[in-house]
């Protein structure tokens, strides 16, 4: 079955509560929360006492997407504030392998994601000790980019890959997904669509949501 992660993002957190309960009533399968620290994107979000605080207002599973510098020293952080899945990059990690069995020996669902630049087969040697592998498909940092259309490619690279060598593996796929180009991403091989602006941007998240999956 095809996942939908709305991330909160591009939320209104003036009213967080609502939202994420709206997402939640419509059917999302994990709720995708981006954290940035200003060094590895420019941009800044929030932190482990955060995750810790939304934990309370949702049973969804916690995507936890680090778009930080040094993973290794927050992992255990948000393991502790009730993620689900934490998803590091690649590019952000001299020991990818070693973080990623650190994160599932707590409990915690295990990713790796690769910014545009990376190709897939730099996960050759990872795969195996994936739960998930995030491609993005904008430069991470920020919502509501377009779509850039190489990820197209990437993902049908990644799937194959997942395919042969560890079949379990989620395929996520994160920025500029919406009503225009779901189907053709789950196509290329994504099970899980994050969708943050396609989401919140409208007045009634729930129903947007629901409509998304229609097209599915
Ligand atoms: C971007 C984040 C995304 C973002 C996607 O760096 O990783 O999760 O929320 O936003 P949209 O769906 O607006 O491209
Ligand atoms: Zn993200």
């Amino acid at each position: 079955m095809i996942k939908i992660a709305p991330s909160i993002l591009s939320a209104n957190f003036s009213r967080i509560g609502d939202q994420i309960a709206a997402v939640e009533a419509a059917g999302a399968d994990y709720l995708h929360v981006d954290v940035m620290d200003g060094q590895f994107v420019p941009a800044l979000t929030w932190g482990p006492k955060v995750v810790e605080d939304l934990r309370q207002l949702s049973n969804l599973p916690f995507d936890c997407h680090l778009m930080i510098a040094h993973p290794e020293r927050q992992v255990d952080a948000f393991c502790t504030a009730g993620a689900g899945l934490i998803t590091f990059h690649l590019e952000a990690s001299d020991h990818a392998q070693g973080l990623l069995a650190r994160i599932r020996s707590k409990g915690v669902k295990a990713g790796v994601a690769l910014c545009p630049q990376t190709p897939v087969a730099m996960l050759e040697d990872l795969i195996d000790d994936c739960d998930l592998l995030l491609i993005m498909s904008v430069n991470p940092g920020l919502g509501g980019q377009a779509f850039i259309p190489r990820a197209m490619e990437k993902l049908r690279e990644a799937r194959a890959l997942i395919e042969k060598r560890n079949p379990a593996c989620e395929l996520e796929v994160d920025g500029g997904i919406g009503s225009s180009n779901l189907c053709d991403v789950v196509a290329a091989g994504a099970n899980v669509l994050v969708m943050g602006t396609a989401i919140f941007a409208d007045a009634d998240p729930g129903g947007t949501l629901r409509r998304l999956r229609s097209l599915l």
